[in-house]
């Protein structure tokens, strides 16, 4: 459904090029987990941004079911991701003045989909239920995390992308984070950038990056 042809991101500062990205082209399978794997600077998040829609590829073209998507206006990527997409970031983003509970409803509330229950039923798997009233200022990263992730599947999207979702939790959050994304990966694609072999081993598919080229 999603395709990268022949992809690449380029940054210009001052007189310097940094190629982000060189000549990608992947095709992503319908569903299932898929690992985007490689050291630290060979661009996962780039490809994962490009992928998305977050950056716009500096030449090639990525098609979302045949259809151009990189190169539409700004304004359609993000109605587009709004609804379609799910995102966690290795950064959580969290609202402050919002409790778990309503920053994991966001974007299903944006996204005029998904439902309270769907919510709660997100936060009550995540291991957060006696935690939902709570601000994010109460809650540990990994609690945070865990938060960020039941946002990103609360409005049930058709692709979910994740950048080190797992970074910064402990082993018992990692395996309940990666067990809830290889679920929804049974009903459509969840891509995540990682350096952890463990995913990599469970993905249907891996995308391994050097230098911003398939390896
Ligand atoms: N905004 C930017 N301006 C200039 N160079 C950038 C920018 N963002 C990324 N880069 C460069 O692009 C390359 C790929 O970066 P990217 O963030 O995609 O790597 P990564 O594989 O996600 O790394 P990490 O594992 O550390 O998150 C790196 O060399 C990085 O320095
Ligand atoms: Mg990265």
């Amino acid at each position: 459904m999603l395709e990268a042809r022949d992809v690449w991101l380029t940054f210009r500062d001052g007189g310097r090029e940094t190629h982000a990205l060189q000549s990608v082209s992947v095709t992503l399978p319908p569903k299932g987990l898929i690992a985007i794997f490689g050291p630290s600077g060979s661009g996962k998040s780039s490809l994962l941004f490009v992928l998305s829609g977050l950056r716009r590829p500096t030449r090639g073209e990525v098609t979302l079911e045949g259809s151009p998507f990189s190169g539409r206006p700004e304004a359609e990527r993000a109605a587009i991701r709004e609804r379609r997409f799910g995102f966690v970031f290795q950064r959580h983003y969290l609202l402050e003045y919002l409790t778990a509970r309503e920053n994991a409803r966001l974007c299903a509330a944006l996204a005029r989909s998904g439902s309270a229950d769907r919510t709660d039923e997100l936060l009550r798997r995540l291991g957060l239920e006696d935690k939902s009233g709570r601000r994010p200022s109460k809650l540990s990263g990994g609690e945070r995390q865990r938060v960020a992730v039941a946002r990103a599947l609360a409005h049930g999207p058709a692709v979910i992308f994740a950048d080190e979702p797992t970074a910064s939790l402990d082993a018992e959050n990692r395996s309940c984070v990666m067990r809830i994304l290889s679920e929804e990966a049974d009903r459509g694609p969840v891509v995540v950038a990682t350096h952890d072999e463990a995913i990599v081993r469970d993905a249907a598919m891996t995308i391994r990056l050097r230098d911003g080229m398939v390896a």
